[in-house]
């Protein structure tokens, strides 16, 4: 019989980075990856069997299919938001088709091996789109069927993707005389802006919170690309990683819902300002707002209830912003470009 392995498409990325090291590090299952450019050494070490390629090309997902029992998938492939906006109908193309295509492959691995795959999908703060920033200021602590009215190509793309995830968990087939058992067992978190200590994101729009650190750190000048007021949520990396593991995970029965917020922290630009000019006072940093950027950072709300992920699966970051910066990000930023200069 074959040993049911995890599979993590755009493993490559920021959170596929975390996901694998803390999967393999556990031993406690196997993981074979999917993405268009080929792990880093280190991680490609890691995992049972890497596959370089796209979510779209359907003949690479039959082949995995023929040789890998998948009883779980993150499906972690995307084009992320600023991205996006630059190519919509590529975005629409990999953010959606491919969801679709990684769906019918979990659909059918469900069927073949007569039991749910648990496939976790991470959607974001871009599904939601608030229309001022009076709305914004009013709104406070959004909830998940609030304000589900995304201004971004990958906010739309976010937004069907949770409702298809739906359709294929509850409604796929339900008109045939097919049996049911194998289902798509699909749950899905929404990520405010995550920053890691170990990776420097690319094509996002919480960016600016990350870049402004590594930059810092590597004693470069940075311009920031949103006002000083600007307020989103965001999370360590380590809490990412931690909830998508912790939402996989979970008994079924206890999810009383398909998309879940998440948040730890909820600081301004400024903020952020502060504490990192606090950790390196030389640190060069202006502000040069971009208006389209600023825009969509804009309709994202400045803090999301995250009390259904707390009740139904223990949801609980471990990092505040003061932790975050001072156990985390700070200590791990210094170390990695103290290394690089050596
Ligand atoms: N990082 C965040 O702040 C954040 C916030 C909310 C949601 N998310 C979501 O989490 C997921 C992972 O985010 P990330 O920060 O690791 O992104 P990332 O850009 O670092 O990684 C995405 C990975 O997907 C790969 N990829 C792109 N197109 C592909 C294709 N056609 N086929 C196969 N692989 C492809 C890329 O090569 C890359 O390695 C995405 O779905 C993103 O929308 C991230």
């Amino acid at each position: 019989m074959r040993k049911p392995v995890v599979l993590i498409t755009g493993a490559g990325g920021e959170i596929g980075h975390g996901l694998i090291t803390t999967i393999t590090e556990s031993g406690r299952q196997s993981v074979v990856t999917l993405d268009v450019n080929p792990l880093e050494p280190s991680l490609a070490r890691m995992v049972q069997r890497e596959f370089t390629g796209s979510i779209l090309d359907t003949p690479l997902l039959e082949r995995i299919l023929s040789e890998f029992e998948v009883d779980t998938v993150f499906h972690l492939a995307a084009l992320l938001s600023t991205r996006s906006e630059f190519t919509p109908t590529t975005a629409h193309q990999v953010n959606v088709e491919g969801t679709l295509h990684l769906l019918e492959f979990s659909q059918r691995e469900a069927e073949s091996h007569g039991r749910p795959v648990v496939f976790v999908y991470p959607s974001s703060i871009a599904a939601y789109g608030l229309p001022d920033l009076a709305a914004k200021a009013a709104a406070g602590r959004v909830l998940e069927e609030e304000y589900a009215t995304p201004t971004t190509m990958y906010g739309c793309n976010k937004l069907y993707c949770e409702q298809l995830g739906r359709y294929y968990a509850r409604h796929y087939k339900q008109l045939s005389a097919e049996p049911q058992a194998g289902r798509v067992d699909f749950r899905c978190v929404r990520f405010p802006g995550l920053i890691s200590a170990i990776t420097v994101p690319s094509g996002g729009t919480s960016d600016y919170a990350p870049e402004m650190i590594h930059a810092a750190a590597k004693g470069e000048p940075y311009a920031c690309f949103v006002r000083p007021d600007t307020r989103i949520p965001f999370m360590a990396m380590p809490d990412g990683v931690a909830a998508l593991l912790a939402l996989a995970s979970a008994p079924r029965e206890a999810l009383t819902r398909t998309a879940y917020n998440l948040g730890a922290f909820n600081p301004s630009a400024q903020e952020i300002y502060d504490v990192v000019r606090a950790a390196f006072p030389g640190a060069a940093i202006t502000w040069k707002a971009d208006v389209k950027r600023q825009g969509i950072v804009d309709s994202w709300p400045a803090d999301v209830d995250d009390s259904a992920a707390r009740r139904d699966w223990g949801f609980a970051p471990a990092y505040d912003f003061r932790r975050a910066f001072d156990e985390y990000l700070m200590p791990m930023i210094r170390d990695r470009y103290a290394k690089e200069r050596r």
